[in-house]
């Protein structure tokens, strides 16, 4: 018995709180800090997770699809996964429609889907199996340039040229549209076909196709041309008389189609 528990006034004690002796501290300590440490131990003794299931990585076997380009059949061996401008490019070899960002925002891939003019980098190979597809090398029809790429030689509406292809399509689908009515958003009225089309509208309407070159200018005369040459008569001219532009003393005639079909990115 310790001094001071000899000391106590035993009919103190119960008024007095309990002192806790060394011994009962030393055991709450021990136990609180087991209680403490119990998640890591628990942590360390736990059975690890099993490791995830391997994803298949494997790429999905190439399969033939059937791509109508330019008028003619094309049946390629493609993954489901490979894009239309890729299809047409590495597969088809046809090199004139243009890889610029690879995702929607250049425009220098675009071609036409039974009219229609689409960015060829957005959309897989495989959801056009029954369509209409032309790029740049179907414009021109019989070794004669179409109004549109014979106008944008006379209007000097191109430099590098890497912008080109897709600049063709893009106007040549938009004055179709024009025609059928389709309004853009600077079209006064858009429950009204587009009275005329104005030279606003033709930068709208062309504003998804880019030039790193800034040709946008004579780009925008030459869909004028084409516009106000009336696209039967003026196409009708242009084809009568493949021989014109050759002869009009600016010699891109065939700059232009090599530009088509030279450049290719990596
Ligand atoms: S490459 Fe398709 S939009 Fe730029
Ligand atoms: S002509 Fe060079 S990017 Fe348009």
């Amino acid at each position: 018995m310790s001094t001071q528990e000899e000391c106590q006034d035993p009919q103190d004690e119960a008024a007095l709180p309990q002192q806790p002796s060394r011994r009962r501290f030393l055991q709450s300590a021990a136990a609180a800090a087991t209680v403490g440490a119990a998640p890591h131990l628990r942590a360390q003794t736990q059975t690890p997770a099993a490791p995830p299931a391997p994803i298949n990585q494997a790429a999905p076997p190439p399969r033939p699809v059937t791509l109508t380009i330019n008028g003619r059949a094309y049946t390629l061996q493609l993954e489901p996964r490979v894009t239309l401008l890729d299809a047409l490019r590495e597969y088809a070899g046809l090199m004139g429609t243009k890889k610029g960002c690879d995702r929607g925002q250049c425009g220098a891939c675009t071609v036409l889907a039974d009219g229609r003019r689409i960015n060829a980098c957005l959309t897989l190979a495989v959801m056009h199996e029954g369509e209409n597809i032309t790029t740049v090398e179907g414009l021109a029809t019989h070794d004669a340039l179409s109004p549109m790429q014979r106008a944008f030689i006379e209007h000097d509406a191109f430099q590098c040229g890497y912008c080109t292809p897709g600049q063709l399509c893009s106007a040549t689908a938009l004055l179709n549209e024009f025609r059928y009515g389709a309004a853009s958003t600077v079209t006064a009225d858009v429950r009204a076909r587009p009275a005329q089309l104005s030279d606003d509208e033709i930068r709208e309407r062309m504003s998804g196709n880019i030039c790193r070159c800034g040709a946008y200018a004579n780009i925008v005369a030459a869909v004028r041309a084409v516009h106000d040459g009336g696209s039967q008569s003026g196409s009708a001219a242009m084809q009568d008389a493949p021989g014109a532009i050759g002869a009009s003393g600016n010699g891109h005639g065939d700059e232009l189609r090599n530009v088509h079909t030279n450049h290719r990115t990596t």
